[in-house]
C-alpha cells in the first residue's frame, strides 16, 4: 500500500515537471511564430515549427488533465486553467492565422501572453484570482 503511495506521488511529480516544462515550450514557440506573423516573415509556415507549436500545446493539456484526474475536478482552480488555456490557444491562433492586419496580431499576441501570464498564476497560486488574489 505504502508502495503505491509512493508510485502515486512519484507519477504526480513527473507529470508536473513534464507539464511545466511543455508550458515552458509552449510560449517561447508562441512568442517566435507570433513575431515571424507580425513581421510578416515566411517562415512562419515552417512545417516543423507549426506542428511543434500543435503537438506541444495538446501535451500541455494532457498533461494538465491527467494531473487533474489524479487530484480530482474539485478545485476551481483548475477550471479556471482549462478556460485560461482554451482562451491562450484561441488569441495564439488569431496572433499567427486569423489577424487581418500586423497590428491586430501584436495586439492578439500581447493578449495571449497576459492570459499565460493569469493561468501562470493561478498555477502558482491555485487560485482563479492568480496574482489579484
Ligand atoms: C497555458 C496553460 C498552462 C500553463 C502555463 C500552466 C502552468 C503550470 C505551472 C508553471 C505549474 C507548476 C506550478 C508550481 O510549481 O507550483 C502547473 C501545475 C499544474 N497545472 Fe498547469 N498550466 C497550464 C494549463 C493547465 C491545464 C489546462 C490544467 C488542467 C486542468 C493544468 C493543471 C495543473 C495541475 C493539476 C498542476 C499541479 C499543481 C500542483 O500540484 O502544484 N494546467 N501548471
Amino acid at each position: 500500500m505504502a508502495l503505491l503511495g509512493f508510485l502515486y506521488t512519484m507519477s504526480y511529480i513527473a507529470y508536473k515537471h513534464l507539464h511545466t516544462s511543455f508550458a515552458v515550450l509552449s510560449i517561447v514557440f508562441f512568442i517566435i511564430r507570433a513575431y515571424w506573423s507580425v513581421l510578416e516573415r515566411s517562415c512562419l509556415h515552417n512545417r516543423f515549427v507549426r506542428i511543434a507549436a500543435h503537438v506541444l500545446d495538446t501535451l500541455l493539456l494532457l498533461s494538465g488533465l491527467g494531473m487533474a484526474f489524479m487530484l480530482g475536478f474539485t478545485h476551481f482552480w483548475l477550471i479556471a486553467k482549462i478556460i485560461g488555456l482554451l482562451c491562450y490557444i484561441y488569441a495564439g491562433v488569431y496572433a499567427v492565422r486569423l489577424g487581418r492586419t500586423p497590428h491586430s496580431r501584436l495586439f492578439a499576441a500581447i493578449v495571449a501572453i497576459l492570459i499565460y501570464c493569469y493561468v501562470v498564476g493561478v498555477a502558482i497560486t491555485k487560485s482563479a484570482w492568480s496574482f489579484f488574489g
